[in-house]
């Protein structure tokens, strides 16, 4: 019989979102931990900034910061949601630089779509994207039974689709949306597994 689809599901506390289970995942540069009350300023910081937004594709947030406090906080209590798994960005001594996720999971189909932000730009090109991003395929596919993660960005957002080939995704497509075109890539758990057999240890 194959086992569950998410393996590692337990309880959460009050203050994580998802049902990743996990209190810490571990990388090379970043610790990806769940979210917590205490990311609403940066969260909100960089939801409001307009090159970030525009860079990730998603609506300027334009509501004040106490308002967006009591939407974070009911949030909190509600997405405890079994199809979205999203989790801070942390350096080693603990500074949350941005946010990571995986989403959209389609059981049949075995796969989910994955994003990322590193809202703190200090962070940038020092190679700590590519580390969340393959901390977070390590986890999905050690720790699930999918079998393919994909991910969209902008078809001019260089740095991004630079950081997600060294982590082994291939594009394998466009799509156009309103104004954007976004390139579509995607891993597929054989070509990460052949990944790994060739990494040096
Ligand atoms: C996109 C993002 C996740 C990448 O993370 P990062 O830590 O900056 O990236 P990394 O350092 O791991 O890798 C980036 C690579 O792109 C290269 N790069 C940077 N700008 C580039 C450009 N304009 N053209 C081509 N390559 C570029 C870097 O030199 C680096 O390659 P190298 O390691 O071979 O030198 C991060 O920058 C980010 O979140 N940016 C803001 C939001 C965003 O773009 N979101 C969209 C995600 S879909």
């Amino acid at each position: 019989m194959k086992p569950a689809l998410h393996k590692l599901k337990v309880k959460e506390g009050p203050h994580s979102f998802g049902t990743s289970g996990h209190n810490m995942i571990t990388g090379s540069k970043v610790k990806l931990r769940n979210k917590r009350l205490s990311d609403a300023r940066n969260d909100y910081v960089w939801q409001t900034d307009p090159e970030l937004t525009q860079l990730d594709a998603t609506p300027l947030l334009t509501i004040s910061y106490s308002q967006y406090l009591l939407d974070y906080t009911s949030g909190l209590r509600r997405y405890s949601n079994p199809n979205r798994h999203p989790f801070a960005i942390e350096t080693p001594d603990g500074k949350h630089i941005g946010n990571c996720v995986y989403y959209n999971i389609n059981e049949a189909k075995g796969e989910a779509e994955m994003g990322i932000m590193i809202g703190n730009r200090d962070y940038w090109d020092k190679g700590y994207g590519t580390d969340t991003v393959t901390t977070l395929v390590n986890h999905i596919f050690l720790q699930t039974n999918l079998r393919r993660i994909h991910l969209k960005t902008l078809d001019w957002n260089k740095r991004a689709q630079k950081c997600f080939r060294k982590c082994g995704f291939k594009p394998y497509g466009r799509l156009g949306r309103g104004n954007f075109t976004f390139v579509l890539m995607e891993l597929h758990r054989k070509q990460w597994g052949k990944r790994q057999q060739e990494e040096p240890s």
